[in-house]
Order: structure tokens, then sequence, then C-alpha cells
């Protein structure tokens, strides 16, 4: 097997219409709740990294202003599709990097990374992007899986990072060292039901600056 990056995989190029039917509805119920939890004011200014084919869409309020941006082209135009075919006036998609966003710094008052921390090449680079773009007392909001730490379990993982890469997911990201290496102000941590895999972790760039995590 090729050793490729995570982000490379066929998955988000010429597998992309796979992508909705096989993620799409699973990834969706977690995204609505997330988002409805986070009770969006209306004239947000949303920004989310990796939108992918808009899976989270739908759960947007309409009230709030939504950027998706992705480097995919087949993951977007399907995007794009569903917000042309939904009427969706509130939301809009652009091709960008998540690690060189085209955005002033403060610009958007929520930045969301919904299953991409462990897509990109860089995600430390791309929450110091997220904090970037974020206004003082904006919120930053990823979902993502993270390396088990049970030392067994944290291990079979690993080991099996070099197959979902192929597929399109890094299984080698643990949370503690991952927030930690960032400079992103942690509120809260938590998973939507006990045995999800997936984490919800809160964010928010303070008016002071950035300061390190809190204790996760
Ligand atoms: C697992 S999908 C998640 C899509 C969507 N957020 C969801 O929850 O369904 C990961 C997405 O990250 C995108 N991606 C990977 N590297 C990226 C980068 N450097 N900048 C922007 N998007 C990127 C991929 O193209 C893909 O659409």
């Amino acid at each position: 097997m090729a050793e490729i990056e995570a982000h490379e995989s066929k998955l988000y190029s010429e597998f992309a219409p796979l992508y909705d039917k096989i993620f799409g509805k699973i990834f969706y119920s977690r995204l609505e709740r997330v988002i409805e939890e986070l009770d969006i004011p209306p004239g947000a200014e949303v920004l989310e990294v990796g939108a992918g084919t808009g899976t989270s869409f739908p759960a947007y309020p309409s009230h709030c202003e939504v950027t998706g941006i992705d480097l995919a082209p087949d993951m977007l135009s399907r995007a794009q599709r569903k917000i042309r075919d939904n009427g969706w006036t509130h939301l809009k998609v652009l091709e960008m990097n998540a690690l060189d966003l085209e955005f002033p710094d403060d610009t958007f008052d929520y930045v969301m990374a919904f299953h991409v921390v462990t897509v990109v090449p860089d995600p430390v680079r791309m929450i110091a992007e997220a904090q970037r773009v974020c206004k003082p007392g904006g919120n930053i909001v990823i979902v993502n899986h993270f390396t088990s730490d049970f030392p067994l379990l944290g291990s079979l993982t690993e080991a099996l990072d070099p197959l979902t890469r192929w597929l399109g997911w890094r299984t080698n990201v643990r949370l503690k060292p991952f927030i930690e290496t960032t400079s992103l102000a942690v509120e809260k941590v938590y998973k939507l039901s006990k045995a999800s895999l997936y984490t919800v972790v809160l964010g928010r760039k303070d008016h002071n600056g950035f300061h390190l995590a809190r204790e996760l």
C-alpha cells in the first residue's frame, strides 16, 4: 500500500459521492446536536473548515451567515449542489486551504472543525489559523475522534494508522498532547454519549489573546 497523507485519499476526490452515502447520515445526527447546543445567535458569522460535502449544513440556523471552506473540489461541488437545491442563502462554500486561510484576523464568531483534525496534514497549524480568523471572545468548535488513552486500545488504533490514512483519516492523534501543542483556551471537552468514539472540544479565543489549554 503506497504511503499517502489522509487528505490525499480518493474518498475526497473520485469517491466523494460515496462520502455522503457512507458517512453523511452517521455524522449528521452528531453535528446537528452539537450545533443545536451552541445556540448560535442571530447575525453570527460562522466559518466551517474542511466542510466537505456540507454534512452539517442543514443544522445551521438560517439567522447566521456560514462560510464553508475545503480544498477538495469534488466534495465542494456536492456541498454547492445542496446549497442550490435547498435554496440556502445563509450558506456559501469556497475552495481554500484550512492551513492558510484567506480571511483577515478576527473575522468570525465561530470557527468549526468537524472530522477534519485527523485529515489535514498539520492540525496544529489549522487550529492556529482558526484562532487567527476568530474574533476575540469567539468560539472554536472541534468534533473528532482521538486515539484512546487506554494503552492496548491506543496502540492497536495507532497500528491501524497506515490503513486508515489510505482510507482518508489518521488514527494517531491523541487529544491532550494535541490540544497542548496548540494555544487553544479550552472551555469544555465532552462526548455526546458514553460509548461515542467522538469528542467535542469547545475552545474560545479570549479577549487577552491566547493562552495554554486548561487541564483536560
Ligand atoms: C472527513 S471529511 C469531513 C467533512 C465534513 N466536515 C464532515 O463532517 O462531513 C474531511 C475534509 O477535510 C478536507 N480537507 C483536508 N485537508 C484540507 C485542507 N488543508 N484544507 C481544507 N480542507 C481540507 C477534505 O477535503 C475533506 O472534505
